[in-house]
């Protein structure tokens, strides 16, 4: 593993060279899914708070769209109606999962603009939704894959959520479970393209490179990736790409690909005040989390020192833990939360770390592999 820059430190240089992309932070993620409605209720078991609806009871034809909110996270779980909408082509091809990372920004015009002049691809030019709340204004370019990135502009709207979405009335309370912001976001992009990517990030959005983890470091017996991690200028906004490496069998990231039918989003990473309450509230309800082998924690307490918390917490629920010259983390991951292997979720507290837990991802990838294995993939 190298370093190759310092977070703070990457934060400074891109300050000094001017932010020209103003990125106040993530406004929501929108997923595209077979059947929102009872998504809806997945995201409500885990502590999400239904906010927002829109539908054939609000007059859209199209689509169904649930807006589910826990702190800071905002997820948009979108179906369509007509099996003939180019949506319903693309839930069919690439499964539940990521369509658009939706970033807040002062002027949606300005950021399509500037991201386009410097070799963005536009899907939607900038354009402006209203009801009696205000307006909106959205524009968006092409990420990897079908992935998008979005600009939402909201400075003159006050409703729930976006122009044509009612808020919801709240039924059912079932209590958050300590999820407060989106972390990081991982994409996974095709064998070769890991570069092309960091360059975009680079070159189109502004973002610095401030890791990189190559394939020595992220080896098992089996399989290895290569990962960078692009950050913008606040640090605030985390972007690791991982491509696959020669490895002997199938590599997690291959069997990505081709489940998804192409790169998209890998993981979202959740931040957690309290990762130990959060992931015992997470297991009962029944999240599905991965789990190394005991003796990774045999070896826990001399790798990682003094901790806040109890190591036989950690050990009981499977939590991982990491350190660095800043801090530690911890962290947990779950198993795919759709029936194709693809998006999974990341539970991650910070205590000074600004890592990614480099330290844990032999351990982890060598217990990926045995549900890949199981699943008939390696
Ligand atoms: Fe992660």
């Amino acid at each position: 593993m190298s370093n190759a820059v310092d977070v703070n430190e990457a934060a400074r240089t891109i300050d000094q060279e001017g932010d020209f992309l103003k990125l106040n932070d993530i406004d929501h993620v929108e997923f595209w899914v077979g059947n929102a409605r009872q998504a809806s209720v997945y995201w409500r078991n885990f502590g999400f708070t239904p906010v927002a609806y829109t539908g054939l009871e609000t007059g859209n034809r199209r689509f169904a769209g649930y807006l589910m909110q826990q702190r800071n996270i905002r997820f948009l779980l979108k179906t369509p109606y007509s099996p003939h909408d180019p949506m319903a082509a693309h839930i069919m091809i690439h499964g539940d999962g990521v369509k658009a990372i939706c970033m807040n920004v002062d002027n949606a015009r300005d950021a399509w603009e500037i991201t386009s002049s410097r070799g963005g691809e536009t899907v939607d030019a900038p354009q402006y939704d209203e009801d009696k709340n205000g307006r909106v204004q959205t524009s968006s370019i092409k990420c990897y894959g079908e992935t998008l990135i979005r600009f939402v502009e909201r400075g003159e709207y006050d409703g729930p959520f976006l122009p044509g979405y009612i808020e919801l009335p709240q039924t059912v309370e079932v209590g958050p479970v300590g999820l407060a912001a989106v972390d990081h976001i991982v994409g996974n992009v095709e064998l070769g393209k890991m570069n092309h990517w960091v360059s975009w990030f680079h070159e189109v959005l502004g973002f610095r490179q401030i890791l990189h983890f190559d394939d020595e470091a992220i080896s098992t017996e089996y399989s290895a990736l290569m990962s960078k991690v692009m950050s913008n200028s606040s640090g605030r906004i985390k972007f690791p790409i991982n491509e696959p490496a020669e490895g002997r069998k199938k590599s997690q990231i291959e069997e990505y690909l081709n489940y998804n039918v192409g790169p998209g989003v890998q993981h979202l990473a959740l931040i957690t005040g309290d990762i130990i309450a959060t992931t015992r509230a997470l297991r009962d309800r029944g999240m599905e989390f991965l789990r190394v082998p005991d003796t990774y924690y045999e070896a826990l307490p001399d790798r990682i020192g003094e901790i806040k918390e109890s190591y036989d917490d950690i050990a009981e629920l499977g939590i991982l833990a990491d350190r660095d010259d800043e801090g530690y983390l911890l962290q947990i991951f779950s198993q795919p939360i759709q029936d194709r292997p693809t998006l999974f979720l990341e539970i991650i507290q910070r205590r000074g770390s600004q890592g990614f837990g480099v330290g844990n991802f032999k351990a982890l990838f060598e217990s990926i592999e045995l549900e890949q294995e199981r699943r008939g993939n390696l």
